[in-house]
């Protein structure tokens, strides 16, 4: 059984006072549901001090971004290392802003998602369509090559290692989201493209979706058979909507989906 993830991504938001006074709020309201599991990626200057409050919970708190070396003169990048020092089990890893903002190709982010293998570090690996590919019949095309780009001679000793985020680029940050059952459709294309490539063990990777979720639309989309999870970056700045959406994963798991 795939366990739900709520996760949310801070993205460059929040000052200090404000990450952790959320991060608190959270901890008191949610830190103690093992329902689901809830992971926090806030902006690298407070991961330590995120980590502080969470370690006490079942919260996980990741990074939003790591190099592929292990240190050297790389100006303004940190290192797993760091991270992971700094109390994170997760990072996200070939973000559509990272990839389109800031030019990263799937070759660099491959060699990040092994130093993070190799660091203990969770890769939640980011995928997802423009909306002129999607409009000229191209998702399955381009998750495809994303996918082999990313994981080229990556291995997997267990299910848990990794999790796919499937992000549509079209609704990011655009309060349009996919439909459910253009969800579930791309989540089944990665679910039987990992099982190709890893084997039957594949069926236990965890494949979150992301792009603007939000509490009215976040019971359709989990409840998908292959949506084990959501990345949630607007919605999670928010206590209220960050907490609604984790009952709603509860929910769902609950109802036994
Ligand atoms: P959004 O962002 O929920 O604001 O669309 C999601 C993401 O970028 O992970």
């Amino acid at each position: 059984m795939r366990k739900l993830l709520i996760a949310g991504n801070w993205k460059m938001n929040k000052d200090f006072d404000e990450a952790i006074e959320f991060t608190e709020g959270i901890s008191n309201r949610c830190g103690a549901v093992d329902e689901v599991d809830i992971a926090l990626f806030p902006p690298a200057t407070y991961l330590k001090d995120v980590s502080r409050i969470t370690e006490k919970n079942y919260i996980v708190v990741g990074a939003q971004n790591i190099h592929s070396e292990d240190d050297g003169a790389f100006t303004g990048e940190i290192s797993a290392k760091m991270v992971l020092t700094s109390g994170c089990g997760m990072v996200i890893l070939g973000h559509s802003e990272r990839r389109h903002i800031f030019g990263e190709t799937s070759g660099f982010i491959c060699s990040k998602i092994r130093k993070a293998l190799n660091s203990c570090l969770t890769p939640v690996l980011c995928i997802g369509e423009k909306i002129e590919q999607r409009d000229a019949g191209e998702t399955e095309r381009v998750l495809d090559v994303q996918l082999t780009e990313s994981l080229e001679g990556i291995e997997i000793l267990s299910p848990n290692e990794i999790i796919i985020a499937y992000e549509p680029v079209w609704a990011i940050g655009t309060g349009r989201t996919a439909t459910p059952e253009q969800a579930q459709n791309a989540h089944l294309f990665i679910r039987d493209w990992l099982v190709r490539r890893y084997g039957e063990r594949a069926t236990e990777i965890r494949i979150l979706y992301g792009g603007s979720v939000k509490p009215s639309n976040a019971e359709d989309l989990l409840s998908q058979p292959d949506i084990d999870g959501a990345l949630i970056g607007g919605a999670s700045l928010d206590l209220e909507k960050f907490s609604d959406i984790i009952d709603i994963g509860i929910k769902i798991t609950g109802e036994d989906k």
